[in-house]
């Protein structure tokens, strides 16, 4: 029976002198060992490419042929090989076995020296394929080793690429979520706005049909209601504009220094005239506050929004409390919160023990028309308000509430930096009525407006001339004409108020100048709009208020 066997196991026998060669493959193939005879050096070489357990040659196989190329093929082996030969030497020293010189650059060379018993070169062929197996399994092993890595390897090309792909698509989704985030916030803005607006509208369109029908009837008794009713609407129209113009940042603020702890102690009577009997209020102020820098009327309209939020929030009564207090906020509180500087701020924090809001309420609580109560007792403009208030102030405003545990929301408002100005002169009294001759100037675009300023300023007893936008108004500066006082709308079309105002001053150094505006986009904060001599009011305004601006600044 012939076994086929791997080259990898058998013997390359060279022995050229006589039979040695049959002599020792006859040896091996009675072991159950496999081998093949080679002629000479170079075919040895040719069958050791092919795969060899051992070599098996005499030492006078290596006299008279060149050893190189079976060097170079030995110390080619890759690393796990170490090729096992076993060299059949003379009876002698290195005399009579020239050859022996190079064995032991052979590498892993036995000598077995002749004559010598079947039984040792048996055992020593044994003991060498034994090693040489080693090899196979350790070459294995490598194999092994390197296709797990090529594995794990390729396991991770495939997993990067599919958390490439993942978050591509997390992305994507993340955007159309904002996206239609925003739209439906829009949605929720429009909505509102015109829902609330077409309740006032009808207020307003509804009072003055009355009016018109009484007075064609020639009923004029009873008339003041319903003028009453009228103004009432079209205040809350003015209230919910205002609101809106703080969310949106771009409401003309009136900063200055304020004391925050004075402004609360004013504002106690009539919060707690908001809140019922069963809330408890109590205000802790901290001592030696610093002066803050906002609007102090807003400030006041944010103050009282909080307390009518807590009051709603407690309706089976609770504790209010209103605390003031220094925080100076670093980079980790700032970085968390865009926009905001690093420094000492004046908080303001109202907290209550009512029904507090889950986490999905806190993240919409600052939305404009976000509300969770019921038609008409809420617009949910109030912590808009305040939160577009604080951040056009420099500030910050921050919700701590857990549902059942109460709230507290919090104001920052920066401190203030420079010097603190001198007290305020008490109000003057001025007459009721324009001297003679006093002329106003009224830059305005917008007719209606235009109209009803110009018939305030007459019935006053005032001289005025009109204009429609800059430019018309710009030669009438120029001309010998008197004018007391401008009054200009910011936003015109073309050149705007502000402009005007500057070309007004070279022509009449000592122009006075009231600013009337529907927001100050030029402007957030007036302060750095606003030379001596140049005030502003903001529309809507009450006639009241136009009156007094206009004696105070023309009798200064
Ligand atoms: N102190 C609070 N405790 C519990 N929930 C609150 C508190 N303050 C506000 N909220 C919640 O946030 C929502 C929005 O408040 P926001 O003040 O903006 O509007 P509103 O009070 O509903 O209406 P508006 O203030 O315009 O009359 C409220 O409807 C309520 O759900
Ligand atoms: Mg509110």
């Amino acid at each position: 029976m012939t076994v086929v066997r791997a080259t990898s196991e058998r013997a390359i026998i060279l022995a050229p002198l006589g039979r040695d060669s049959q002599i020792a493959l006859m040896l091996l193939n009675e072991a159950g060992f496999d081998g093949v005879i080679s002629r000479d050096l170079a075919a040895l070489c040719g069958e050791l490419e092919q795969g060899a357990g051992l070599l098996l040659i005499s030492s006078e196989a290596l006299m008279g042929s060149d050893p190189e190329p079976l060097l170079r093929l030995l110390e080619q082996q890759p690393a796990w090989s170490d090729l096992p030969i076993v060299l059949l030497t003379h009876h002698g020293g290195p005399e009579h076995n020239p050859a022996s010189r190079i064995g032991p650059q052979l590498g892993n060379v036995t000598f077995l020296e002749r004559p010598f018993h079947p039984v040792t070169l048996i055992s020593l062929v044994t003991t060498a394929l034994r090693g040489r197996r080693r090899q196979y399994e350790a070459r294995d092993r490598l194999i092994d080793l390197s296709q797990s890595e090529l594995r794990l390897q390729n396991t991770l090309e495939t997993l990067e690429q599919q958390v490439e792909e993942r978050t591509a698509q997390l992305r994507h989704n993340e955007e159309a979520l904002r996206q239609s985030q925003k739209m439906e916030a829009v949605g929720q803005l429009t909505g509102g706005i015109a829902h609330d607006f077409n309740n006032m509208l009808t207020g307003i369109i509804g009072s003055l049909e009355l009016l018109r029908r009484r007075l064609a009837r020639g009923r004029t008794e009873d008339l003041d209601s319903l003028i009453d009713l009228g103004v009432t609407s079209a205040n809350r129209a003015a209230g919910l504009t205002h609101r809106l113009l703080a969310f949106s940042r771009r409401q003309s603020l009136d900063s200055k220094p304020v004391e925050m702890n004075t402004l609360v102690v004013s504002m106690g009577e009539l919060l707690q005239r908001s809140i019922n009997e069963s809330i408890r209020l109590d205000i802790q102020l901290s001592d030696n506050l610093w002066v803050a820098e906002a609007d102090p009327n807003q400030l006041e309209s944010a103050l009282l929004n909080l307390v009518i939020n807590a009051r709603d929030a407690m309706p089976d009564g609770g504790k209010l409390v209103v605390s003031t207090c220094n925080q100076h906020l670093d980079e980790d509180f700032t970085r968390a919160h865009g926009n905001l500087g690093v420094g000492d701020y004046v908080v303001l924090s109202v907290t209550d023990t009512g029904c507090g809001m889950s986490q999905s309420i806190i993240d919409r609580a600052f939305d404009p028309f976000f509300t969770t109560k019921p038609i008409g007792q809420g617009t949910g403009l109030g912590l808009s308000m305040i939160y577009g208030f604080s951040k056009q102030s420099g500030g910050h405003a921050s919700i701590q509430s857990e549902p059942g545990q109460g709230t507290t929301v919090s104001l920052y408002l920066p401190r203030f930096g420079g010097d603190l100005p001198q007290d305020q002169p008490a109000d003057r009294q001025y007459d009721p009525f324009a001297y003679h001759g006093e002329t106003v100037l009224i830059v305005e675009d917008d007719p209606a407006v235009r109209v009803l300023v110009c018939t305030v300023l007459s019935d006053l007893g005032y001289a005025f001339v009109e204009a429609a936008d800059a430019d018309s108004a710009v030669p009438i500066l120029d001309s010998p004409q008197r004018i007391d006082l401008l009054i200009s709308d910011v936003g015109l079309h073309g050149m705007h108020g502000r402009q005007l105002a500057e070309i007004g001053r070279q022509l009449r150094p000592d122009l006075k100048v009231l600013f009337i505006t529907g927001y100050a986009e030029h402007a957030a904060v007036r302060g750095g709009f606003l030379d001596p001599g140049m005030q502003m009011i903001t529309k809507p305004f009450t006639f009241d208020l136009l009156t007094a601006k206009v004696q105070e600044m023309i009798r200064i």
